[in-house]
């Protein structure tokens, strides 16, 4: 078994692209299985940082890179992002790239909506407002676009009337201007050329590499405490992180995966609401941001900071399916004199070793700590 999936074990940013960089150094091929463009991956090379929101980290190696189905694309940012990486010296080609022809497409409507709706919440979740949420609900409710429509823009009118028709009732009750489907299928054609050399099909080019006895690297995003059903919902993201999502966002057999490697930062941070037992709202909180550099790479958002969380990641560990961990960051704790693991929960009088299912419980938790001693070197 030489195939590996990655995968955040905690809020995300624990430094996958890092890991994944160094891995795919010994992969064949890498493939990306969910989310969008709200992932933010750094990745230094020498002196040359590349930030990738879509693209495979596999593409910094020049390894052939998939953008699986269960991606969901937004098609203009795809081709910035190719742009972007090509100013810095990374030509991006048919050769390299692959993107699924059903992986589901990201509009404008899809950001604008996704916008509308945290303006409007009383308790917002904090998106990356990439128009993610709305783009998997399309998926789930049968009316999103695909990679492959771009293909054949004769059949693309009755598919943008069908989609029109549910998100001008939204957009109305937001008092919203209605979205233009003339307007839509002009500019989906004037990209459709740029898009459809990059188009194949993840599960053929997955099988054909295990055919050839290739190995693969699967790229998690987010991470499983964002995962949409064993993350912190409803602040979670609107995709399975879970390493079992790697098969079907790419359209292979559960066991074709691999190891599971869960990446884990030596302390916990978190973007956007919801709940964070460990957070530390002091200076000791502000001393880990400012050591991490903990400032989100596609919104700059300032990223919450806390204490290293062992009852979550015991939790992520079972539910995420991690074989391995690979952990992150332990120099930003250099030259604390005691360091905190959180190792359980109190909450009413009783002790929990796991997160509780209810977002009230979760808010309402307050961490049991071991306190270990800190060292002065790197
Ligand atoms: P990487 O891959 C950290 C968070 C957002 C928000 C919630 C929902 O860089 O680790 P969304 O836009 O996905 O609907 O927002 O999920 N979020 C992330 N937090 N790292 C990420 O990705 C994230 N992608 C989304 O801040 O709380
Ligand atoms: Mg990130």
């Amino acid at each position: 078994m030489t195939n590996v999936t990655v995968i955040g074990a905690q809020w995300g940013d624990e430094g996958k692209g890092k890991i994944i960089d160094w891995l795919s150094n010994r992969a064949d091929m890498v493939a990306r299985f969910q989310g969008g463009n709200n992932a933010g991956h750094t990745i230094v090379v020498g002196d040359k940082t590349y930030k990738l929101s879509l693209l495979p980290s596999g593409v910094v190696q020049a390894k052939r890179s998939i953008i699986g189905n269960g991606v969901v694309v937004d098609p203009w940012s795809l081709l910035d992002e190719i742009a972007r990486v090509g100013a810095a010296g990374l030509t991006i080609t048919p050769d390299i790239l692959v993107l699924a022809e059903n992986a589901v497409l990201v509009l404008p409507l899809h950001r604008e909506l996704d916008a509308m709706r945290e303006e409007a919440a009383s308790q917002k979740i904090g998106t990356t407002k990439r128009g993610i949420g709305p783009a998997y609900e399309d998926k789930v409710g049968r009316r999103a676009l695909r990679a492959i429509d771009l293909a054949d823009l004769s059949a693309l009118p009755a598919k943008i009337e069908r989609l029109l028709a549910h998100h001008n009732v939204l957009r109305r009750g937001f008092g919203h201007a209605e979205a233009d489907a003339k307007a839509l299928l002009q500019s989906l054609a004037d990209i459709a050329p740029k898009i459809v050399p990059f188009l194949g099909s993840s599960w053929r080019e997955l099988h054909a590499a295990r055919l050839a006895g290739k190995r693969v690297l699967f790229e998690g995003a987010q991470a499983v405490l964002l995962d949409i059903d064993h993350g912190t919902y409803p602040f979670v993201t609107s995709s399975n992180t879970v390493a079992g999502q790697a098969a079907a966002g790419t359209g292979v057999g559960p066991r074709e995966i691999g190891t599971v490697l869960g990446i884990v930062k030596s302390y916990t941070t978190r973007v956007g609401e919801g709940p964070f037992p460990t957070e530390l709202k002091d200076a000791t909180g502000d001393r880990l941001g400012e050591r991490g550099h903990e400032f989100g790479t596609v919104t700059g958002r300032k990223r919450r900071c806390g204490w290293f969380d062992a009852a979550l990641v015991r939790q992520t560990v079972i539910t995420g399916g991690v074989d391995g961990i690979a952990l992150t960051k332990l120099d930003v704790l250099d030259g604390f004199d005691e360091i905190k693991v959180c190792t359980g929960y109190a909450l009413d009088g009783k002790i929990l070793d796991h997160l509780p299912a209810s977002a009230n419980a979760q808010a309402g938790l307050t961490p049991i700590y071991e306190t270990l001693k800190g060292w002065s070197e790197s």
